[in-house]
């Protein structure tokens, strides 16, 4: 008996102890709760912005330079000889020290010195061979010397492709012209098409390119790449990513105000990649005072150049620039005549 009291006291006092460790451990619990709601909810969402957009800033070279697409194309390269065009092969080493891989498709030696050149800066898939049919075209019609460039980490050039990648190669191209004394350096014609359009536009704004080309022509290429990503992906939280989580910008809406040379933007309306109002802003911004915009009916982002008129407005648009190159007349479209004594009167209207 004499020890029933303490003890009903000992687990009096332990069951008080209990509870109010266990009111504490209550506390302790629902602060838990509150961190891991507040902050660890936060740190997760964090975390999974971090490796999200990580993963997008990684993969976005795989999603804009499609450089195996068709397959093979690392490997095998058409050559123009196919399509009986006379071409040489050449190699040409970037500022960084890349060695890429050029056509340089030329007019027969008698006309080759009077014939303006064209470098060609291709889209995103593919290499240079895959353009071949185009420069067909463009021989035929334009009588124009071509040289055609395959970016690094394509067809047979070294290296893996970036935006300032690209831009190198464009420089390289254009200074390797100039190191050849069997063209007409006062003739020489930047094109680009689609992301081509882009390095077109970027090299034709350099300030030590600036007065050394006769013009820019543009087809079917966009005012930037986080513009296009809006486009394609639709997500409208894309407009508050800030431009540096885009590993590649292209940003030619800004770009194109500083061009000065003869500028002529192509815009197939059919285009279902590049929304043409991309070319009517990029048009409508340019501060080139002989600018024009071509909107082609019907043409579409890859076969735009298979349309009819294609070749003849090219050529107006040339010879309205070597008309001002010599008399500076101002540019008046309607008013212009390919003349018969121009290399171009004999353009088909295909
Ligand atoms: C080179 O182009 C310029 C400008 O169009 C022209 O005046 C000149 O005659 C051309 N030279 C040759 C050899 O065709
Ligand atoms: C254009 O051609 C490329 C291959 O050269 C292809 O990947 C792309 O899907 C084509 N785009 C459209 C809009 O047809």
């Amino acid at each position: 008996m004499g020890g029933y009291v303490p003890f009903t006291k000992v687990t009096t006092i332990l069951f008080r102890m209990i509870l109010r460790i266990w009111a504490y451990s209550g506390l302790v619990l629902v602060f838990c709760f509150l961190v891991y709601y507040l902050y660890g909810t936060l740190f997760a969402v964090l975390l999974l912005f971090f490796a999200v957009t990580g993963i997008l800033y990684q993969v976005q070279d795989n999603l804009l330079y499609n450089s195996e697409l068709p397959p093979h194309s690392r490997v095998y390269v058409p050559i123009p000889s196919t399509f009986n065009l006379p071409y040489e092969s050449v190699m040409t080493k970037t500022s960084d020290g890349i060695q890429i891989h050029m056509y340089f498709i030329y007019q027969p030696k008698d006309k080759q010195k009077n014939a303006p050149t064209i470098i060609f800066f291709h889209g995103n898939a593919g290499n240079i061979g895959h353009r071949l049919q185009n420069c067909v075209g463009l021989y035929h019609n334009l009588h124009c010397n071509i040289l055609l460039v395959e970016y690094r980490g394509y067809g047979l050039s070294e290296g893996v492709p970036s935006e300032d990648g690209l831009y190198l190669d464009a420089k390289a191209s254009i200074d390797y012209l100039f190191t050849r004394s069997d063209i007409n350096h006062s003739e020489i014609i930047i094109f680009g098409r689609s992301l081509g359009g882009a390095v077109a536009i970027d090299l034709a704004t350099r300030e030590e390119y600036m007065g050394k080309v006769m013009c820019l022509i543009v087809e079917n290429t966009f005012t930037s790449i986080p513009d296009m990503a809006k486009v394609l992906l639709g997500w409208r939280i894309l407009q508050y990513f800030p431009l540096f989580f885009y590993k590649n910008k292209f940003i030619s809406y800004q770009k194109v105000k500083y061009l000065r040379l003869p500028s002529l933007f192509i815009s197939g309306m059919d285009d279902s990649l590049v929304p043409p109002r991309m070319m009517q802003e990029l048009h409508n911004r340019c501060d080139s005072i002989r600018k024009q915009l071509l909107q082609i009916p019907a043409g579409t982002h890859n076969e735009t150049w298979q349309l009819q008129g294609y070749y003849r407005s090219m050529a107006v648009f040339l010879q309205s620039c070597r008309l001002d190159n010599s008399v500076h007349v101002s540019f008046d479209i309607k008013n212009e005549k390919t003349t018969s004594n121009s290399i171009w009167s004999d353009v088909q209207t295909i």
